[in-house]
This record gives structure tokens, C-alpha cells and sequence, in this order.
């Protein structure tokens, strides 16, 4: 993949951030539509995905394997080939950045019939993909992987594949949506167990497109673990989906309107799934003046619209069971926590360490650069708060990591000096439009 040239970035004080933004479609829910949609026999449209790279990648893999895949007017078509209809691809499948491209197209791809090379950038290369591999060996993939399973790999798939019983031994919804779109075509019930809860958006989506699908919640006595059951060969049938807008983009622009004083920020359509709305849970712990309203559901997932008001924010202890519906918002809630007053602590966070970069190690790294006093131990982080502004005049280095560089951008607002982000480029990854959406607030 060529990479575009570096392109530094300075965020400093600007002012209020008062008005209307909006958020890019859910990168997660746009990844499972377009997988979905391919799976199905038929036409289906989508509204509202996602135009970041990542989704991207996905929808560049997709057409390789044989589905016609086009955008229309504001949305997208496409032509599902029923599962099992996926064609051999010529060359590489070129993942980027995308961690769950690669993941959920591994799932995918182990019950076809098909060879596949994924490759990626940097900072997907580093990342551990033995957590597919090893259940994926499971059905009868065949799978080559670099050294500490890692990309570049080779998944030759193989049909019929014979389906399993999963038990999860890393809270991933990752891995548990390749299994179940493994699942899809295989013959029998593929059963993934899950010790913890993850996010929900393929087990929702899968039986919006009439997949033979049982969730069982765990009863206490089985430690609140979720079994769920799904039968093969699916028959899916096309529909629309209506993407809402990702709570991971608007993170950024809400902790920004709660630091900044006198900020007043409206995001509509937002998604508000419970196993994603962690931060959202937190930040009103910490005195966010949140507002929802307009709740409602769109293509099977709650979403409403979202206003978000400056705040004095209270350090917070971050509870241990909050951690998978937050597990991508810990940059922004490191830096919500960095301006609060008081000193807060998260700890069991040993899985941002394998996301887009070691995100425990760059936030320590970064928010000391910019004043802040933060302390690194082992799987967490402890942040004593400044409850004002910080000093700022750095550079923080982004790492290939979208939620870095939009950490530090939004930290930049609130720092008596600018912070300058080393490269901006990754966050077309997820969220394009996020540097015209901050200084659209800031103009109006
Ligand atoms: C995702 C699951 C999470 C999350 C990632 C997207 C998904 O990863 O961090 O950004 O779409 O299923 P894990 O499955 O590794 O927890």
C-alpha cells in the first residue's frame, strides 16, 4: 500500500466550539453491512456507510472476490453472491489499516473455496492475528502466517468446512464475528461462547438479513456469558441498511465541547448501542451535561441524537465492566481525563496495547509531552487532572493511529500552546471530515 506523505497538523486554543457536526457512519456496522449484503443473494442498498479508508478496504476486497459493489446517488449497492459464492481473488487483498477488514474477511473467506494474501500497512503488520488463526485452523483453513502470526498471511479456505463450538479466551467481537460469517457457510450450528459481552452489531445484523441465528444470555450461575448458535448454509436475503452515525467519531468532538468553555455541540443520528456507549456512561459519571433525545432505531440498532455542553469534568475510576463498551474510547477518555480535576484511574487494559498502535504506551507518552501527569503501569493508566488548561507545545507523534492523532488535536484545543500532530493522514482511516468538522464548530 502506498502511503501518503506525512501531513503535520497544529491544534490550539480557538475559542468555543458551538454548532453542528456530523459523524461518518458506524466503521464496525459498515464493515458487517457490506459483508452481509455480499452474502445474500440479490440487491441490497445501503445508507449512511461509512467513507473511511478502513471501510474501504473492505469494500476493495469484496469486489476482488466477485461482488459487484457500486455507490449510488447516497448510498451504496450491492450485489450479494449468496454465501459460499465468493470467487478466487487475483491478487493481494490490501487491508490498510483495517484490523477488522482483515479479521472478519479472514472468517469469511475459511468456509469458501478460495486463497487469499492479506496484506497491510505498518501498524497492521504488527498486529496479532493468532486469535483468528488458531480457530480458523479449527474448520480446516489453511493458514501461513509471518512470524508471531502476523501479516502478511495466506488463508486458503476451504468448502465444506466443518463447523464448531468456540469458546472466546479474549473479549473480541473481532473474532467472534469471523467465526459466526465462517459460520455462514458451513453445514450445521456454529457456537461461539462468550465470557464477556461484546459488541453486538453482527448478531443484530445477521438476523435483520434472516440468518438462522440464537443468542442465549448467560444466567449468573454461568458467570453472564453469551452463547450464540448459528445454523448453516445461510440463506440470506437482501435488505436495506441504514448505517448510523459512529460513536467512536463523535467521542472526539464530545469530550472537545466538554473541555473547551462555553461549548455547545449537536451531533445527530448518532448510534447509542449499549455495548458501545460506554464512554457516554462515564463522562455523566464525571459531570458531562450529555443530552440524548429523538431515540430511536435505525437498521436494527438504537441511535438518537446528541447534544454535549461544556463541563467541569470530576476524575473518575474507570469500572472494570465498562471496559469492552468503551474499548475504543480510551484516547478520548484519557484526555477527557487529563483536563478533570482530580486523578482518575483504568486498569485491565492489556488490549489497547495490540489496537492500531500501543495506545496505553502513546497516551502516557503524549500527555506527558503536553504537561500532563500521567503514570504508566502495566495494563493501565493513572492521570492526575489538571482541571484547567495544560501548557500544550509539543509534537506528538501519531503512530498510524487515527484515534491518536484526534486525541491530541482535541487535547490541543484546551492547551495554552498548540499541539502539533506529526501526521493527520490516518485519520481518513474513520473519520475524514474530522479536522473541517472542528473547525466548522469553531466558525459558527
Ligand atoms: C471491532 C471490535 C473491537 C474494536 C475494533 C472494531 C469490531 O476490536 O476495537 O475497533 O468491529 O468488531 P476487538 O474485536 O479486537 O476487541
Amino acid at each position: 500500500m502506498t502511503r501518503s506523505k506525512a501531513q503535520p497538523m497544529a491544534f490550539g486554543p480557538g475559542g468555543p466550539l458551538v454548532g453542528a457536526a456530523s459523524v461518518p457512519g458506524d466503521k464496525s456496522i459498515s464493515h458487517r453491512a457490506l459483508m452481509l449484503a455480499a452474502m445474500a443473494v440479490g440487491r441490497s442498498r445501503i445508507l449512511g456507510l461509512s467513507d473511511g479508508g478502513d471501510v474501504l478496504s473492505t469494500v476493495a476486497a469484496l469486489q476482488a472476490m466477485g461482488v459487484r459493489i457500486a455507490r449510488r446517488g447516497d448510498g451504496w449497492e450491492v450485489d450479494g453472491v449468496g454465501a459460499g459464492g465468493l470467487l478466487q481473488p487475483r491478487g493481494a487483498l490490501d487491508m490498510g489499516n483495517s484490523g477488522t477488514s482483515t479479521r472478519l474477511l479472514m472468517g469469511l473467506i475459511a468456509s469458501h473455496p478460495v486463497t487469499a494474501t492479506f496484506i497491510g500497512d505498518a501498524s497492521l503488520a504488527r498486529r496479532p492475528m493468532d486469535r483468528v488463526i488458531a480457530p480458523l485452523r479449527r474448520i480446516g483453513a489453511d493458514i501461513a502466517a509471518a512470524p508471531g502470526g502476523r501479516l502478511p498471511l495466506t488463508l486458503r479456505g476451504l468448502s465444506p468446512a466443518a463447523p464448531a463450538d468456540f469458546r472466546l479466551s479474549v473479549a473480541s467481537a473481532q473474532v467472534k464475528s469471523a467465526l459466526l460469517l465462517a459460520g455462514l457457510n458451513m453445514p450445521g450450528v456454529t457456537r461461539v461462547i462468550e465470557p464477556v459481552p461484546t459488541r453486538d452489531h453482527s448478531e443484530r445484523m445477521l438476523k435483520a438479513f434472516g440468518a438462522d441465528i440464537e443468542v442465549a444470555e448467560g444466567t449468573e450461575g454461568t458467570g453472564g456469558e453469551r452463547i450464540i448458535s448459528l445454523t448453516g448454509e445461510a440463506q440470506l436475503s437482501p435488505r436495506d441498511v441504514h448505517v448510523p452515525g459512529d460513536p467512536s467519531s463523535a467521542a472526539f468532538l464530545i469530550v472537545a465541547a466538554l473541555i473547551v468553555p462555553g461549548s455547545e455541540v449537536r451531533i445527530e443520528g448518532v448510534g447509542v448501542n449499549p455495548m458501545r456507549a460506554g464512554l457516554f456512561r462515564l463522562l455523566e459519571a464525571m459531570g458531562a451535561d450529555l443530552t440524548f433525545s429523538n431515540r430511536r432505531e435505525s437498521g436494527g440498532e438504537p441511535v438518537a441524537d446528541l447534544v454535549a455542553r461544556h463541563s467541569p469534568l470530576r476524575a473518575v475510576d474507570v469500572p472494570p465492566e465498562l471496559v469492552p463498551a468503551m474499548i475504543d474510547e480510551f484516547p478520548a477518555f484519557f484526555i477527557a481525563a487529563a483536563f478533570a480535576k482530580g486523578t482518575s484511574r483504568a486498569r485491565g487494559l492489556a488490549e489497547l496495547r495490540v489496537k492500531e498502535s500501543d495506545r496505553i504506551a502513546a497516551m502516557a507518552e503524549g500527555l506527558g509531552a503536553i504537561g500532563a501527569a500521567v503514570e504508566e503501569e502495566g495494563d493501565g493508566l493513572t492521570l492526575h487532572g489538571s482541571g484547567g488548561a495544560l501548557p500544550g507545545g509539543a509534537r506528538i507523534a501519531s503512530r498510524l493511529d487515527h484515534r491518536i492523532a484526534m486525541s491530541f488535536a482535541v487535547a490541543g484545543l484546551r492547551c495554552s500552546e498548540p499541539v502539533t500532530v506529526d501526521d493527520m493522514t490516518p485519520v481518513s482511516t474513520s473519520f475524514p471530515g474530522f479536522a473541517a468538522a472542528l473547525s466548522g464548530l469553531h466558525a459558527s
